[in-house]
């Protein structure tokens, strides 16, 4: 059956032949990188490839462990030759929204480790502009995080603690920070603006708008077949 999960898988899939022997990956986090890891996985095995990873989240690391793919850390090995992760959002101009699966800091941290970024989307994550079809997530410390809300409220936005359950137990990420959800009635208007604003409050920790990190955006479709293209390739 054809669905929104093929073409992430389609994406995923073709990602992986961007892959050569020697590389040391940074690897993402989301139903899209699981498809690229499994299609890694596949050409390490029936290529005899030697790759380590650097995971963006402990999910990820578990998955990848679970594939025989050898982790790194950034301390073993700071620059990385090529990072693939997911996103939430994507716009004509390669800029991004990440962070639905709360790994937002770390995803940036690896990103710009990244000689290359590889950005794989399945359907429906292209909009005309950021924060139109999902809440911003922007991460923040525990200590003084209603302050922080206010501050980041203030930007024009409304923003919602992420919870894990209908009790309202609060997210923590795995750097033991909460996530805020932020909506903006009419998407956002400026996100390099928004970026530098939302990113000087105290207690900010990081912000999901990737603005200058995708150089390869990978865009599987419904049919099976992907799309990869370089940023300013018109
Ligand atoms: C993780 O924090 C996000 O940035 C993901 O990369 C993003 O949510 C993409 O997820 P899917 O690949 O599951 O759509």
């Amino acid at each position: 059956m054809q669905t929104v999960m093929s073409s992430k898988q389609a994406a995923g899939n073709a990602a992986a032949s961007l892959v050569e022997d020697g590389m040391i990956l940074g690897l993402g986090t989301g139903s899209t990188v699981t498809y690229f890891l499994d299609a890694v996985a596949l050409r390490m095995n029936a290529e005899g490839l030697n790759l380590k990873g650097v995971p963006t989240s402990e999910d990820t690391a578990e998955k990848a462990r679970g594939l025989g793919i050898v982790l790194s850390t950034l301390e073993e090995t700071p620059e990385l030759d090529l990072v693939v992760d997911g996103a939430d959002e994507v716009d004509a101009a390669f800029r991004l929204i990440k962070g639905g699966g709360g790994a937002l800091l770390r995803e940036k941290i690896v990103a710009s480790a990244g000689a290359k970024v590889a950005i794989i989307v399945g359907e429906g994550k292209r909009v005309e502009r950021l924060g139109t079809t999902f809440l911003l997530p922007v991460e923040i410390l525990p200590f003084g995080h209603t302050t922080t809300a206010q501050k980041v409220a203030a930007q024009g936005c409304q923003p919602f603690l992420r919870t894990t359950d209908e009790e309202g137990t609060l997210m923590v990420t795995d750097n033991g920070n909460y996530i805020l959800d932020c909506k903006f009635e009419e998407g956002i208007q400026n996100p390099e603006e928004l970026h530098r604003a939302l990113s000087e409050i105290p207690g900010v920790a990081e912000v999901g708008l990737f603005l200058n990190h995708c150089d390869i955006l990978v865009e599987g479709l419904i049919d099976g077949t992907a799309r990869i293209r370089e940023r300013n390739e018109s």
